[in-house]
């Protein structure tokens, strides 16, 4: 999972999936996030997401930020990015032109084209943050169907 700054967006992703994840006990996958930037490195996710997560059960408060790097290339099988410029960031760090092919905005796995990418909330109010977990708690299920899907293979 990764957005700009490893605080808002993706660090939300990553406890969305990773909850799913446990509940069917698929806890072999690992899931992770990152930033493109190198803004907010070390840090704890935003005091809003960290709310709005609790709020839906989850807790990320262990979670650190950190910077997206050209191994995690080779580390996971899916590179799921929340805009346009994340996906270009994330393009730039790719070792090879064939691993860009990791990378996909996570909306376009949900049925509801009204958004194709996720908003940033860094600068908004906490209906943002409201907006953008419930984005993701779609696209997250969508994941684990093509994961279930991936395991019946
Ligand atoms: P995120 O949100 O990419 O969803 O973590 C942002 C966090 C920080 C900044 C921008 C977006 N920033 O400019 O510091």
């Amino acid at each position: 999972m990764v957005c700009l700054g490893n605080i808002c967006r993706s660090p939300l992703a990553e406890g969305i999936l990773r909850h799913k994840l446990n509940e069917l006990q698929l806890d072999n996958i690992i899931v992770d996030s990152a930033g493109t930037s190198n803004y907010h490195i070390g840090e704890s996710p935003d005091k809003r997401s960290i709310k709005n997560a609790r709020e839906h059960g989850i807790d990320l408060s262990s979670l650190r930020a950190r910077q997206l790097i050209s191994d995690d290339f080779y580390e996971f099988d899916h590179i799921y990015v929340m805009d346009r410029s994340n996906l270009a960031n994330a393009h730039a760090v790719a070792p090879s032109e064939e691993l860009k092919n990791k990378v996909m905005l996570i909306l376009s796995l949900n049925d509801d084209s009204t958004y194709d990418e996720v908003p940033d909330p860094y600068f908004g109010g906490p209906d943002g943050f409201e907006l953008v977990f419930n984005l993701l708690d779609n696209a997250c299920n969508k994941i684990i169907e093509r994961i279930k899907a991936d395991n019946n293979d």
